[in-house]
Parts: C-alpha cells; structure tokens; sequence
C-alpha cells in the first residue's frame, strides 16, 4: 500500500482528484487534509467517504508542527498539494491571507516531506498544483509555455509564483522531488459559487443581474474539471521528476462571448424564452490589475503523457449546468451564510 496525502481535496479540483484517485487506486490509502474554509465542503465527497481506502483529516497547513506530526504517523510516499486560497478577488481585499496559507503553508509541507524522506527519495514525490496567472497576462496573441518568464499581476498569482519557486528551490537544494503543474481556468461541478461560471449560473436561476467585469473583452482558457483530475492522475504517475507542465483547455473564450452562451444553455434549460436571461448582463466596475488574456501552450504534456481534454466546451457547460440544475440543495447550502456576507462586500458598489 501506499500512502498518499491530497491537501485541499474539499474544495472544487481537490474533490474531484481525491474522488479519481481513492476510486482508481483501491491500494493507495488516501488521506485528504482541508481545514475547511469557506471554500471547503465535504459535500462534495460525500460519495466516496466511507470507501476503506479514504480518510478525512480536517487541519491547517499553516500549523507546521501538526504537519510535522502527521507526516511522522502517516509516513506519506507522494503528496499533492492543492491546499490554496484561490479567487483572485478575495486576494485583493486580504493579500496577507494569500501568502500564508499558499506560501508558509506549501513550505510547511515540504519541510515535512523533506523531514520525513530524509534524501531517500525512491519512490516519493512531492507534486504542486499551480495555476497559469503566475505568467501574468498576454496580449492579443501567443501562449503561455512551460519557459515563459513567470510576471503575476495579482496577490494571488503573486502568493502561488512563490510557492513554485520554493518548491523548484527544493528540488535542486535539498534534491526533494517533484512536479509542478500550471493549469488555466477550471470549470464544472461543485465549483465554488463565487467565479465566474457557479455565479453566473446561480445568478440566471435567480434572474439576479449578471456582473462583468470591465469591457467583458478578457480572455481565459477554460477546462472541464475532471480533464484536469486526468492530467493530475497521468503528470502524478508518470511526469518526469523536477519538470513543469502546462495544462490548458485548447479553449479560449472572451468572457462576454462565454457569458452568452452559457445564457443561452441555460434558457433552454429552464424552457425560458430565448435571450431572456442575456438581459440580466450588467457591467460593472474593472477588477483592479486584472489579466486581459491568459492561454496556455499544453503540447508538453500531450506529446509526453498524450493527455487532452475530452470534452468540447459547450459539452462541458451543458454537465456542468445540468450537474448545478439537478443540485440545487448543494448550491443552496453554499450560498446561504458567510458566501452572502463575502457577496455583498464585493458588489456593494
Ligand atoms: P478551492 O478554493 O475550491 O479549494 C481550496 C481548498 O483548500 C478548500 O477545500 C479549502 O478548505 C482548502 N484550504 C484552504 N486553506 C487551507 C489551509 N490553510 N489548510 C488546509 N486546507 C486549506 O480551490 P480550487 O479551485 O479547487 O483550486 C485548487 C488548486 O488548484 C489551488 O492550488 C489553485 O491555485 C489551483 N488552480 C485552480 C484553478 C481554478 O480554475 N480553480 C486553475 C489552476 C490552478
Ligand atoms: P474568475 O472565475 O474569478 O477566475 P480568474 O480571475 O482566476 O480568471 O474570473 C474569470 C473571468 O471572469 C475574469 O476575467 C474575471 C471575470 N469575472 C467577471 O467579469 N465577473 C465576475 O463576477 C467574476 C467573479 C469574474
């Protein structure tokens, strides 16, 4: 057997790769630590927790000596960590609580990986989950690629960049092994209601106004969460030690043109009259340092693991509309409580 820790494995991609690998694997134990913020819910895995491979462990990556502890008792051979203050917003208005829990506590979790392995590698791997903003922004054209100078223009991009650093830093200081991946926009179920997609769709339902932010002429290249759980699963067993990876969706959309069509999937879904819900667009004031274009370059991983999206985009979105249709206690619960005090601070003006 061996034992695997996947941090973060409540929240949105976390739950679908914790849900991938304790069904795929039945002889890896898996143990999924989340302190459960407002962006963890065990809900999502409600499905696979009382499978006998699967443990829970609620905890905090910032509590170095907790780490430190579990790691000893546990004696994990491979971690992913996806643990991770993620919307990009919510770093604007707490920058601080960005670099702790996506810098202090990726290092609380190498130290402990680098304690408990101790330079005997075999066999071990220590794989970080990132993000394609640490690049920064691009203009009109070009990809981003696994060389790109990294150039983050957000506290969150900022706080992931240097959690890539020091885990590289480890790599060739202390020779702890491991993979990075940079991955674009995720969408599809149990997707946090606060970005862009969840919101909306929430929003449609309520006929509440749709918010775009600026000329709505930004660019991002969106993945169906569980292509990004297969990349996961392929880089984790077989990406080659102390490489980067670039994961994209081959699929760029403007957000106004991404926010029509998902109008109208969702008026045919609700048996609403065509171009009904588009009238619920509003813009609204620009995000301050916001990225006109993020896309990514994924032929790195499709040439060595031959990973690419199985699904279209207007695939992907009719899941991910029907999945928050036919779960509408799930997004109920979400949306009640602390997600509408965060909702009212950020749209007040
Ligand atoms: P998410 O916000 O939905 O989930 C993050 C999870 O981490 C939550 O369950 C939360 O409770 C947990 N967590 C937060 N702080 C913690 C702490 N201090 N200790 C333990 N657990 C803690 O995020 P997500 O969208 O699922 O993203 C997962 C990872 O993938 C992140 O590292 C993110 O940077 C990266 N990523 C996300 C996207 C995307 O589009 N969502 C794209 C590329 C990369
Ligand atoms: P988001 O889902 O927050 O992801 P990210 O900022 O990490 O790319 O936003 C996706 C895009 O949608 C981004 O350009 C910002 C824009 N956006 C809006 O126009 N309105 C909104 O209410 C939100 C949340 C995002």
């Amino acid at each position: 057997m061996k034992n695997i820790l996947i941090t973060g494995g409540a929240g949105f991609i976390g739950s679908h790769v914790v849900r991938r690998f304790v069904q795929n694997y039945p002889d890896y134990n898996i143990y999924n630590l989340d302190a459960l913020t407002y962006a963890g819910n065990l809900e999502n895995i409600k499905d696979i927790e009382d499978l006998p491979n699967y443990t829970f462990i609620k905890g905090d990556i910032l509590d170095a000596d907790f780490i430190d502890n579990l790691f000893d008792q546990h004696k994990f051979d491979g971690v992913l960590h996806l643990a991770a203050e993620s919307h990009v917003d919510r770093s604007i208005t707490d920058p601080l609580a960005f670099v702790k829990t996506n810098v202090i506590g990726t290092m609380n979790l190498l130290n402990a990986a680098k304690k408990l392995w101790n330079g005997n590698f075999e066999n071990k791997l220590f794989y970080h989950i990132s993000t394609d903003e640490v690049y920064g922004s691009l203009g009109e054209s070009g990809l981003f690629t696994e060389t790109t100078s990294y150039d983050p223009n957000s506290p969150y991009s900022a706080s992931k960049a240097a959690s890539d650093h020091f885990v590289r830093a480890y790599g060739e200081t202390y020779g702890l092994p491991y993979v990075i991946t940079n991955c674009s926009n995720n969408y599809g179920p149990n997707h946090f209601p606060e970005k862009l997609i969840p919101l909306f769709i929430n929003n449609i339902i309520e006929k509440k106004p749709l918010p775009v932010y600026g000329d709505g002429n930004y660019t991002r290249d969106w993945l169906f969460v569980e292509d990004h759980a297969v990349a996961i699963d392929l880089v984790f067993h077989k990406g080659r030690n102390h490489e980067t990876y670039n994961i994209g969706g081959f699929n760029e959309w403007k957000n106004i043109d991404l926010v029509k069509l998902l109008c109208t999937q969702m008026d045919s879904k609700l048996g609403r009259s065509a171009g009904e819900s588009a009238k619920l667009i509003t813009y609204v004031k620009d995000r301050p340092g916001h990225d006109l274009r993020y896309a990514i370059d994924a032929s790195k991983i499709n040439t060595e693991l031959g990973w690419s999206p199985s699904v279209t985009f207007e695939q992907g979105l009719e899941r991910t509309i029907d999945w928050y249709l036919s779960n509408e206690a799930w997004l109920k619960n979400v949306t009640s409580g602390n997600y509408q005090k965060y909702y009212e601070e950020q749209y007040k003006a």
